[in-house]
C-alpha cells in the first residue's frame, strides 16, 4: 500500500472536521485507489506533533480532543514553539493549510519549489502579493477548492471554463454567508444592529463582526477568483465597500457593538430605496478583465442574485459559451463539514496524481 504523508496547519474547526473525515473514509479510499494518507504531522498556532512514519489513530484522536478542549497540541506529546516550516520530509508531502494566518505563503511557496503539494481552505496565502500567487499555484501544485464558495464546486467550475477555451465576460457572486444573513434580516425589516447582534450570537460573525462587515473577505475571494483567470492583480486593485464608517473602524469591539445603532438609518434608508424601484440589496462581487467591484448593490428583481436567501452563496458565471444565461453555481458557502469535504476532494485529487506519477 503506497501512503500519502500529510501535514496539516491548523486544528480549527474545520481542521478537526478534516481529520474525523480522514478518517473515516481511508479505508474506503485505500481499496478504491490503493493509497492511504499518514498524518506526518499537525500544527496548531503555538505547537507540532510529529510522527515520520505517520501518527497512529489515538494519537490523532487525543490531539483532536485536545484541541475541541482549547489547548495546545504540546499537551498531548506534541512540541511547543515548533512549527511546520521547520520539518524535515524524506517523501513527496502534501501541506494542508486549514488555519486562518497571514504570512506564510512564502513557507508554502518554497515547499512548492521543492517539489510538494498544498491545499488550501486559508485564502491569505493566495491573496497576498501576485508573485506569491504564481509561486504557489504554478504547474497546479496548488489546489484551493475550498477558499472560495467552502464545498461548492466554483473555482474547479472556472478553471474547467477556461481549460476548454472559453472566455471570460464577468463573474457576479454573492459569496459570504454572513453578509447575505444579513440582508435577508434587512428585506424583513430588522434593522441592522438587531440583525448584527443575531448574527454574532449564532456565531455566523468572527468574533469581531467588523472582520466581515468590512468586507475584506470577500475582497479575498474576488481576488483569488481573478487571479484563477489570470488578471495578475494586486490586493489593492480590490476596493470592497465596508458597512460601517471609517470612524468606527478604529474604536474598541465592545464600543463597537455599543453603537451599532448608528448605522440603523442609513442601512434602512437603502433598502427603502431598493424596495422603491422592486430591487434587492445585495453585497455583490463583480469580476470582469477591466477590474472588480465589492459592495452592496441593487439588483432588479428577475437578476439571480435577488433570489438569494440567508446564508447561501451564488456565483454567476457569464462566458462567451454562457452568454445568453449564465452558469450557476449555488449553494451553502459555509460551514465546516462542507468545507471540510472540499478540502478532502483537494486532497484526494492531489493524492491521486502523485500516486500516478510514482507509477510512471
Ligand atoms: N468555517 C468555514 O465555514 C470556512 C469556509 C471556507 C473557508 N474557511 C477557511 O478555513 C480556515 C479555517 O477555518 P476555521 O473555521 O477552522 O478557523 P478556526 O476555527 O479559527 O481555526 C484556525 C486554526 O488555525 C490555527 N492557526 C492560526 N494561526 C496559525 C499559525 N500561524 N500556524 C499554524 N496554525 C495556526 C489555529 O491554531 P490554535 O488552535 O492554536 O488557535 C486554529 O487551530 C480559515 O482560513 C477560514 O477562512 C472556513
Amino acid at each position: 500500500m503506497k501512503t500519502v504523508p500529510i501535514v496539516q496547519i491548523g486544528l480549527g474547526g474545520v481542521g478537526r472536521v478534516l481529520v474525523q473525515q480522514i478518517l473515516a473514509h481511508r479505508e474506503a479510499l485505500a481499496s478504491r485507489y490503493g493509497f492511504r494518507f499518514d498524518y506526518v504531522a499537525l500544527a496548531d498556532r503555538a505547537s507540532l506533533r510529529a510522527r515520520r512514519n505517520g501518527l497512529a489513530v489515538p494519537e490523532l484522536e487525543a490531539a483532536l480532543a485536545a484541541k475541541a478542549a482549547g489547548q495546545r497540541l504540546s499537551v498531548t506529546g506534541g512540541t511547543a514553539g515548533m512549527t511546520w516550516r521547520s520539518l524535515a520530509l524524506t517523501q513527496t508531502s502534501i501541506f494542508v493549510d486549514v488555519s486562518a494566518a497571514a504570512g506564510h505563503h512564502q513557507a508554502l511557496a518554497e515547499r512548492v519549489t521543492a517539489g510538494h503539494r498544498v491545499v488550501l481552505a486559508n485564502k491569505k496565502p493566495l491573496s497576498a502579493d501576485y508573485p506569491a500567487f504564481q509561486a504557489l499555484t504554478a504547474h497546479g501544485a496548488t489546489r484551493y477548492e475550498a477558499t472560495v464558495g467552502a464545498g461548492l464546486p466554483v473555482i474547479s467550475t472556472l478553471q474547467g471554463l477556461l481549460d476548454s477555451g472559453d472566455t471570460l465576460t464577468c463573474i457576479e457572486a454573492a459569496m459570504s454567508g454572513t453578509l447575505g444573513f444579513l440582508c435577508t434580516a434587512l428585506e424583513a425589516g430588522q434593522p441592522l444592529s438587531a440583525a448584527v447582534r443575531e448574527a454574532h450570537r449564532l456565531g455566523y460573525t468572527e468574533p469581531d463582526p467588523r472582520d466581515d462587515l468590512s468586507g475584506a473577505d470577500v475582497g479575498r475571494k474576488a481576488l483569488i477568483l481573478a487571479r484563477t483567470c489570470g488578471l495578475p492583480w494586486a490586493p489593492e486593485q480590490i476596493a470592497p465597500e465596508p458597512w460601517f464608517p471609517a470612524a468606527l473602524a478604529q474604536v474598541s469591539l465592545a464600543e463597537f457593538m455599543a453603537r451599532l445603532e448608528e448605522l440603523d438609518a442609513p442601512f434602512a434608508a437603502r433598502v427603502a430605496e431598493a424596495q422603491t424601484v422592486g430591487g434587492a440589496l445585495r453585497y455583490v462581487a463583480t469580476i470582469s478583465a477591466v477590474g472588480a467591484s465589492v459592495g452592496l448593490r441593487v439588483l432588479p428583481s428577475d437578476h439571480p442574485l435577488a433570489s438569494l436567501r440567508g446564508p447561501d452563496n451564488l456565483f454567476s458565471f457569464t462566458t462567451a459559451r454562457y452568454a445568453e444565461r449564465p452558469l450557476v453555481v449555488r449553494g451553502p458557502g459555509a460551514g465546516q463539514a462542507v468545507t471540510a469535504a472540499g478540502v478532502l476532494a483537494d486532497l484526494v485529487a492531489t493524492a491521486r496524481e502523485l500516486v500516478a506519477a510514482l507509477n510512471v
